[in-house]
This record gives C-alpha cells, sequence and structure tokens, in this order.
C-alpha cells in the first residue's frame, strides 16, 4: 500500500469510528422526550409559584405598614423585571431584581427582606416575570411597562383561558 492510499484509509477508518462513537454516546445520553403529562406537571409547577407570588404580592403581610407590593405595583406594573440586572440608585450598585424587591419590602413597607433563595423569593420573582412575559429583555432599560394580569393556572378562575 502505497502512502496515500494509507492515508485515505486511516482517514476513513478514523471518521466511522468517530461517528459510530458518536451514535453510541449520543443513544446512551439522549434522554426521551418528557410525555404530555410530565410537561403539564411542570407547567403546573410554574404556575403553582405564580400563584403563590400573586398573592404574596396582594397581602400586606411582607411588611407592617399596611401595604402590599400590590398597591404600588397593580398586576406587578412598574416592576420591570424584564431590566434586571441593572444598577439602580436606592441599591448603589447593579443589583438583581431580588435585591429590588428586598429594597422595596424593607423600605417603603418596613419589612424583613426574604432570604434571596426562599421560595417566596422564588415566587414573587415568578410572579413579576410571568406577568411580563413577551416584553423584551433589555437589561438597564429604564422604562414602565404595562404588566398582563395572570388569568389562568393553578388557583386562578379561568382555567382555559389560553392566557398562558
Ligand atoms: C409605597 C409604594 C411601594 C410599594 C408598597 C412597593 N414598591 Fe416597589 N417601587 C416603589 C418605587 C417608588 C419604586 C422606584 C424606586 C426608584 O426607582 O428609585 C419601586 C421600584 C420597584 C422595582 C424596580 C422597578 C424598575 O423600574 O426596575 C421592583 C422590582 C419593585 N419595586 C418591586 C416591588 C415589590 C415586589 C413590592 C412588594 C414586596 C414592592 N415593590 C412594593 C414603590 C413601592
Amino acid at each position: 500500500m502505497n502512502n496515500r492510499r494509507f492515508k485515505t484509509l486511516t482517514t476513513a477508518v478514523v471518521a466511522v469510528c468517530t461517528l459510530a462513537t458518536m451514535f453510541v454516546v449520543s443513544n446512551v445520553q439522549a434522554k426521551k422526550p418528557f410525555s404530555g403529562a410530565e410537561a403539564e406537571d411542570q407547567v403546573n409547577m410554574l404556575m403553582a409559584a405564580v400563584k403563590r407570588g400573586d398573592d404574596l404580592w396582594h397581602n400586606p403581610k411582607l411588611g407592617t405598614n399596611g401595604l402590599a407590593c400590590g398597591n404600588c405595583h397593580p398586576d406587578g406594573s412598574a416592576s420591570n423585571p424584564h431590566t434586571w440586572p441593572k444598577y439602580q440608585t436606592n441599591l448603589g450598585k447593579v443589583g438583581t431584581l431580588r435585591e429590588m424587591i428586598n429594597w422595596c419590602i424593607s423600605v417603603p413597607m418596613l419589612g424583613k427582606p426574604l432570604a434571596p433563595d426562599s421560595d417566596d423569593m422564588i415566587a414573587m420573582e415568578a410572579y413579576a416575570m410571568y406577568t411580563h412575559r413577551g416584553v423584551a429583555i433589555a437589561p438597564a432599560k429604564d422604562e414602565q411597562h404595562g404588566a398582563v394580569p395572570v388569568v389562568s393556572g393553578p388557583g386562578y378562575p379561568n382555567a382555559d383561558s389560553g392566557n398562558r
């Protein structure tokens, strides 16, 4: 076998082996697609967090002066979750949505900040984000954006309104 044929043969063997390995590995690693029921469960879990956030958003128990987020941010309005992270003068740094939520709990509502990873904080974030679904992510953008009230999901009256 001359040198050129040997090189061609080696390249072919390497290519076949690589493809075979990729095939085996992808089959081993491939996950089955979620079933319709599993996907539905996942949406329901998210909607339960949104519902929990909605309840907290409209509940003065996070503060001590009778105010709730909803008094100043009805339906999540003016919370602008799509603009975070950004520099915020009250925080004095580039901060996160969760830090801003805690600022509003501590300052206008005179309450105790939530643990950033708590289920309550995740629920608040889920509610704020969900009411802004479809709004373009725009870090630092200083704008007020109309939020969409949540009307469907577990605990909401119109389960099939399509407002997801
Ligand atoms: C008494 C009124 C009041 C209440 C109650 C209140 N906020 Fe605010 N919130 C404000 C004001 C005023 C600002 C703007 C602060 C600034 O830009 O200096 C703000 C800003 C925010 C922002 C940032 C908005 C942006 O433009 O990026 C978020 C997020 C937010 N609030 C969430 C909440 C949440 C969640 C609650 C309830 C835990 C809450 N707020 C309760 C008055 C309030």
